[in-house]
């Protein structure tokens, strides 16, 4: 039987070979942020991911699957805004247990957040919420990176 790490190794390569094959030849970034969450959501079935998109001095909510969610958040605040400030990923284990976690749904449980980067600066976040508590390891963190090397490199 396929363990649980080589089948979550494998559904990851898996998408970052499809954000690759579906964002070559496409220069406008929305369609490839919409189609992007639409792989993951349809990979995963996360409770909600999104992008958050560096306006000015804050996060604005961008294309995204899942519940309605808050619209702006501010730099340093929340896991988002935190992820900004420090532009380092962040994982989530409980989001009640995170300090200023901002919670656009009482139905989020846990969350990872990824910083992507141009030229040295975050120019939005990729964030990821489940349902469920303890939700995300190592492999999920390591998956995700992959998927945002593809985004960095069609900006
Ligand atoms: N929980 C996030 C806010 C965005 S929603 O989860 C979609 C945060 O604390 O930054």
């Amino acid at each position: 039987m396929i363990s649980e790490t080589k089948q979550k190794e494998y559904l990851y390569q898996e998408l970052t070979n499809s954000c690759n094959a579906i964002t070559v030849g496409e220069p406008d970034l929305i369609a490839n942020l919409a189609n992007i969450c639409a792989l993951i959501k349809e990979s995963f079935n996360f409770f909600w991911v999104g992008f958050y998109m560096v306006k000015k001095d804050e996060l604005i909510l961008g294309p995204f699957q899942g519940p309605v969610a808050c619209t702006r958040i501010q730099r340093g605040k929340g896991v988002c805004g935190t992820a900004w400030q420090t532009k380092k990923s962040i994982l989530v284990p409980d989001v009640h247990q995170f300090e200023g976690h901002i919670a656009c749904s009482s139905e989020s449980q846990s969350e990872m957040v990824f910083p992507i980067l141009k030229n040295g600066e975050v120019v939005m976040v990729l964030d990821i919420d489940s349902d469920k508590l303890n939700d995300f390891d190592q492999k999920d963190m390591d998956g995700f990176q992959a998927v945002c090397n593809v985004i960095e490199s069609i900006l």
